[in-house]
C-alpha cells in the first residue's frame, strides 16, 4: 500500500560526509536519495531519545527498525511464573511458545540450570617453537597479574580470570592461547577482546612468536544452560486430528526428535525452531543474537555431525523434553540495559541476572521447539499460521483495528484466503457494524 513501486536511482547512496551529518540531516538525505514514501519513512522513526541513542550506538544511523515486541506468558520456570518479552517478525512464534508453556505449566513447568558464565579469549601466535610453547604453558600467573587491573571490577562482582590453556593447531602450526574469564552478567565480548589485546605483547615476549589474532571465541561451550520438563502423555490429547490419540501423538514427537538427531537437514530446521524463541528473547533484551546463533549451531555440530539440540523421550506414560545449549546472554553491557527498550524487556522478566536469563531462554527454546514439533507431527503448522495470514490480508484490503481482527477471524474460520474472500468479508463486517 504505502511502499514505493519505483527503485531508487541507479547508484543511489548517502552523500559524501553523511557519517558526519546530524541524524536529522542524514535521515532527510537518506529519505530523498532512496525515494522512500513518507508513510514508510515514518515507520523508521522513534522518540527523540531513542533516535539519539540509535545515533550513538551505530555508525551512519538513519533510524530504528520496529520489530514487533510481544510477550509469551504462562511460563512456570523453576517454580516461578515468568512473562517473556520476544521481538520477532514471524507470526505464530509467540502464540506457540505460550501454548507450550501453559501445557507444561500444568505439571510443574520447566526445570532449568545454567553453568557459570565462563567465556574464552583466543590469541593465535605464529612462529612459536616448542620451547616457546612450553613457556606459554607456564605463564598463567603473569597473565593473571597483567589482567588484574582491567578485571578488578569484574572480580569484585565474583568474576575474573579463571585460567589459561595452550595448544598447537596441527594444520597451520599456529599456537593458540585461550584465557578463560568469568564474565558474570556481561556477554563478555568487550572485556575479552580488551583482555586478549592487552596480553598480546606479553605472550609474544614469552613465546618469541608473533600474534596474528586476538579476540574472544563465540563458541561459548562452557556457558551452557539447560531446561527440561515432564508431562503426562494424556495431556497431549487436546487439539489432535480425528483418529489420533495422545499416545500416538507422544510416539510421533519422540520419533521426530530421533529424526532430528539422525538427519542434519531436519536438525537445522528443528534447531531453527528452538532459536525462534531464544533469538527473539535475545533481540528483545538487545543481546547479540548472531553470537547466540553461532554458538548454538556450533554446539549442535560438536560430535562432528549436526544434530538436533533437544531430545524428547517417553517412559511410563510421561513425555520428557530436554534442551541444553550454550547461552551467552547478558543483562548488562553493550546495548543490554542501556537501550530503554532493553531495560523494558529486562523489567518484564523481573530483572534477572545473566544465569537466570540463560535459564529462562533455555525454557523458552524448549517450549518453542515442543510446540513446533507437536504441531508438525499432529495437525501441521500451516493451520496455526492461517489467522496471521488472514490478518495481513485484511490489513492490505484496508481493514484497521477491530475491523481487521473481525475480517481475519471470518477468513480464518472459512479457511478461504483469496482476494475475493477478503473483499466479501470486509463488506460483511462493515454492513454488520452498528
Ligand atoms: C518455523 O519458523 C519453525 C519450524 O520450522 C520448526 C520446526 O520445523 O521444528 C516450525
Amino acid at each position: 500500500m504505502s511502499s514505493d513501486a519505483g527503485s531508487p536511482p541507479r547508484g543511489a547512496g548517502l552523500p559524501a560526509g553523511a557519517r558526519k551529518m546530524s541524524l536529522g540531516d542524514r535521515r532527510e538525505a537518506a529519505r530523498d536519495v532512496f525515494g522512500v514514501s513518507p508513510e514508510d519513512w515514518y515507520a523508521t522513526g522513534g522518540s527523540p531519545d531513542v533516535m539519539e541513542i540509535s545515533d550513538i550506538m551505530i555508525e551512519t544511523a538513519i533510524g530504528c527498525a520496529p520489530i514487533p515486541l510481544g510477550i509469551a506468558d504462562g511460563f512456570l520456570i523453576d517454580g516461578e511464573e515468568v512473562s517473556i518479552p520476544m521481538a520477532v517478525e514471524e507470526p505464530s512464534v509467540i502464540a506457540a511458545a505460550s501454548f507450550a508453556a501453559r501445557l507444561v505449566g500444568r505439571d510443574g513447568g520447566f526445570t532449568t540450570w545454567a553453568a557459570e558464565p565462563l567465556m574464552r579469549a583466543q590469541i593465535f601466535l605464529e612462529n612459536v617453537d616448542a620451547a616457546g610453547e612450553a613457556r606459554l604453558g607456564r605463564c598463567g600467573d603473569s597473565v593473571r597479574a597483567a589482567l588484574a587491573p582491567s578485571l578488578r571490577s569484574m572480580a569484585r562482582r565474583g568474576g575474573g580470570y579463571r585460567g589459561l590453556s595452550v595448544a598447537r593447531l596441527p594444520e597451520t602450526g599456529a599456537v593458540r592461547v585461550e584465557v578463560t574469564i568469568d564474565v558474570r552478567d556481561a556477554m563478555g565480548a568487550n572485556l575479552l577482546n580488551t583482555a586478549a589485546e592487552l596480553i598480546r605483547p606479553l605472550l609474544e615476549n614469552e613465546s618469541g612468536g608473533k600474534s596474528l589474532i586476538a579476540i574472544l571465541t563465540n563458541d561459548a561451550r562452557e556457558r551452557l544452560a539447560s531446561a527440561s520438563f515432564a508431562l503426562p502423555v494424556d495431556r497431549l490429547s487436546t487439539g489432535l486430528p480425528a483418529g489420533m490419540g495422545a499416545a500416538e501423538a507422544a510416539r510421533r514427537i519422540v520419533a521426530a526428535s530421533a529424526i532430528a538427531q539422525e538427519d542434519p537437514g531436519r536438525a537445522v530446521t528443528h534447531n531453527k525452531g528452538i532459536m525462534n524463541g531464544i533469538s527473539s528473547l535475545g533481540l528483545a533484551t538487545m543481546n547479540d543474537t548472531r553470537a547466540l546463533e553461532a554458538a548454538a549451531h556450533a554446539w549442535a555440530a560438536r560430535s562432528g555431525r549436526y544434530r538436533g539440540l533437544s531430545q524428547f523421550t517417553e517412559e511410563d506414560g510421561m513425555l520428557r523434553g530436554q534442551l541444553t545449549l550454550p547461552l551467552a546472554l547478558a543483562t548488562v553491557g553493550g546495548a543490554v540495559g542501556f537501550h530503554p527498550a532493553s531495560r523494558a524487556s529486562l523489567k518484564i522478566l523481573g530483572n534477572p541476572n545473566a544465569q537466570r536469563l540463560a535459564r529462562i531462554a533455555a525454557a523458552l527454546g524448549l517450549a518453542q521447539n515442543f510446540a513446533a514439533v507437536r504441531a508438525l507431527v499432529t495437525s501441521g503448522i500451516q493451520h496455526g499460521h492461517m489467522r496471521f495470514h488472514a490478518a495481513r490480508l485484511a490489513w492490505n484490503a484496508g481493514a484497521r483495528g477491530e475491523e481487521a481482527r473481525r475480517v481475519a477471524t471470518a477468513l480464518a474460520d472459512a479457511g478461504i484466503m483469496d482476494d475475493a474472500a477478503v473483499v466479501a468479508a470486509l463488506r460483511r463486517v462493515r454492513e454488520e457494524q452498528p
